[in-house]
Parts: structure tokens; C-alpha cells; sequence
């Protein structure tokens, strides 16, 4: 696929799907949608997302609270043209067991599939319990053989390409997980990964926002993201395109994960201390550190850090 530029929309801004128009109007490469999960949920009692400004930082603890993907669908029929690429983050429903996870993900996958252009199967939110223990063994290959079975289906029942599936991974992991999962990813032919979601751990320092449960994002998750697609990158030699998220606020941060061997980008945290300018500074700034770079294009400084 193409994109106008690299920086694009992370998962759980546009859980409903609501805002579609304007993701393009703000200037974005490319939106992602949800967590949607199989069945409609509430997610966690309020309140469940904290911000701490001095550090950038949020917590959340949202739990996949959506529609569901029955009615996302609906939503998305009556959605206008597109301009940019939609992408569709899956989620595992809250009440649906583990070993049923894969059911669950491809079901969903089966009735937005006319709908978006991109699929990412996240199993990496702290805020579903056990679902980060889907990365991991047989869960996974399972999720990702379903997931795949239903996208060649649905592309010969279309006469149309299959669509990349990607998988999301918590920034949590200790490198043996990191590279068990990688092997099961490219075992599959997963088309990407998106590196990172939310972090449990916390920044070095007291304050109460830091002791509600929940994944951390923002500035205190920008460095530990930076070094699992530094990692990724060089486990895989650059086969696998990376899509990095986590703490990107500003166009060095945006150069730093692509030097580290991200080809797309993504922000959240960064929309809510910086705006919706942040896209404009990213995309303007980036251009900026490519006329002062020895690279033509911006896939050329994509892993320049390993070179
Ligand atoms: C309130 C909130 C809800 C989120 N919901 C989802 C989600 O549904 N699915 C998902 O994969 N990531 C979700 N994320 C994680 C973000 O997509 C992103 O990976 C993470 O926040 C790191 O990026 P950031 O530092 O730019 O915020 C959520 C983050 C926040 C703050």
C-alpha cells in the first residue's frame, strides 16, 4: 500500500468508528479504528483514563469498550468515501475464553473485512484480563491461522487481494517472548507489526495517576518502544514492516522510531497533550530532517540506525 506520508492514527481514539472525516481533515496518512471485539461491551467502570500533563503521560484502563463489530459495521455502510486507508484494531471480547479467542477475532474480521483496508489483531491490552497470554504458544498460531484462513476466503469470494494483517505486542515482553513471537508471526506471513501498546510499568517517580491500574502511554513509554522495533528490525533484518507507537510527541521522536526501523507511524497520547497541529509539526518536521539527511526518500532512513 501507499501512504501520502508515514504518521497515522494509533487504536482507542475512534473506538465507534465515529469520526471518520475527520481523521482526514487533520491531515493523517491513515486512521485506525477500535479495539472492536466480537460482541458489544461497556468496558471498565469510570473513571478509567487519567493523565498526568507534567510527564505526558496517560493511564488507562478503558477494556475494550465498544459496539462491537455488528454494529461497527453498520456505521461504516453509512460512512462517506474514504480518502485515506481505514485500518480496524480487533479485540478479543471480555466473556469469550481463551481458547475460543481465535473465533472470536476472525468473526470479526469476517464482517468488517468489505469495510477497512488494514487489520490489526492486538494482543496486547493489559486492560482484558489473561488477553496478553494470546501472544504467546499455540493461542497465537491458532489466532493468526484463523485470522488468515478468513482473509484468503473473503478475497476469493471478492476477486480481490487479501488485506495485510498485522499484530500488535505489548512493549512488556522479554526479548525470548519478543523473539518467539516474531517466529510465529513470519511462520504465518504476518504482513506487519505495529510495536507498541500500552506499557504496565510505571515512570521512576510517585504520583497518584501512577497507582491506578492500567497500561501507561505517552512520553514515559517513547524509549522502551523505540528499543523493541530497534529490536524487531534487526531480529528480522528489516523483513518485517514495523509500524511504531509509543510517546511520539514531536518530529524527533517521529525520526528516532523510523530510524529505528519503523515504516509507519501512529500517535495517541501525543493528539491529546499537543492537539491536532501534532500531525502537521510531525509531517512538516520530518521533511525538515530529510533535506538535512544523506536519504532521498523517508523508506531510505526507515532501520538507518543498524547500517
Ligand atoms: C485511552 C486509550 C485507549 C486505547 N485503546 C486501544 C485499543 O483499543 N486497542 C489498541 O491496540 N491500543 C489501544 N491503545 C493504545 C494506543 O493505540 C497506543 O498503542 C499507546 O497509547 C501508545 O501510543 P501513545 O504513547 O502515542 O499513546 C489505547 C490507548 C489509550 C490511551
Amino acid at each position: 500500500m501507499t501512504y501520502s506520508h508515514p504518521f497515522g492514527l494509533a487504536a482507542g481514539m475512534d473506538k465507534r468508528a465515529e469520526a471518520l472525516r475527520g481523521w482526514e481533515s487533520i491531515g493523517l496518512a491513515f486512521s485506525e479504528i477500535g479495539g472492536v471485539t466480537m460482541l458489544e461491551q461497556a468496558g471498565n467502570p469510570k473513571p478509567r483514563m487519567f493523565r498526568h500533563g507534567g510527564d505526558r503521560a496517560l493511564i488507562n484502563r478503558m477494556g475494550f469498550n465498544n459496539p462491537g463489530s455488528e454494529k461497527i459495521v453498520e456505521r461504516l455502510k453509512r460512512s462517506q468515501q474514504r480518502l485515506i486507508p481505514v485500518w480496524a484494531n480487533l479485540g478479543k471480547s471480555k466473556v469469550t475464553p481463551l481458547d475460543e479467542a481465535k473465533n472470536d477475532y476472525s468473526t470479526s474480521l469476517l464482517r468488517l473485512w468489505p469495510y477497512v483496508d488494514v487489520f490489526v489483531i492486538n494482543v496486547s491490552s493489559p486492560n482484558t484480563p489473561d488477553l496478553r497470554k494470546l501472544q504467546h504458544g499455540t493461542y497465537l498460531k491458532d489466532i493468526l491461522t484463523e485470522c488468515i484462513k478468513v482473509n484468503e476466503s473473503c478475497a476469493l469470494e471478492s476477486n480481490s487481494s487479501k488485506k495485510p494483517l498485522l499484530i500488535k505486542i505489548a512493549p512488556d515482553l522479554t526479548v525470548n517472548e519478543l523473539e518467539a513471537i516474531i517466529d510465529v508471526a513470519m511462520d504465518c506471513e504476518i504482513d506487519g507489526i505495529v510495536a507498541t501498546n500500552t506499557t504496565t510499568e510505571r515512570p521512576n517517580r510517585s504520583h497518584k495517576v501512577y497507582d491506578e491500574t492500567g497500561g501507561c502511554s505517552g512520553l514515559p513509554l517513547r524509549q522502551q518502544s523505540t528499543e523493541m522495533i530497534r529490536h524487531i528490525y534487526s531480529y528480522t533484518n528489516g523483513k518485517v514492516p514495523i509500524v511504531g507507537v509509543g510517546g511520539i510527541m514531536d518530529a524527533d521522536d517521529a525520526w528516532e522510531k523510523i530510524t529505528a526501523g519503523a515504516t509507519l507511524l501512529q500517535a495517541y497520547a501525543g493528539f491529546v497533550f499537543e492537539g491536532p497541529g501534532l500531525t502537521k509539526s510531525i509531517v512538516h518536521g520530518l521533511n525538515k530532517k530529510l533535506k538535512n539527511s544523506e536519504f532521498q526518500d523517508i523508506a531510505d532512513a526507515v532501520g538507518s540506525d543498524h547500517r
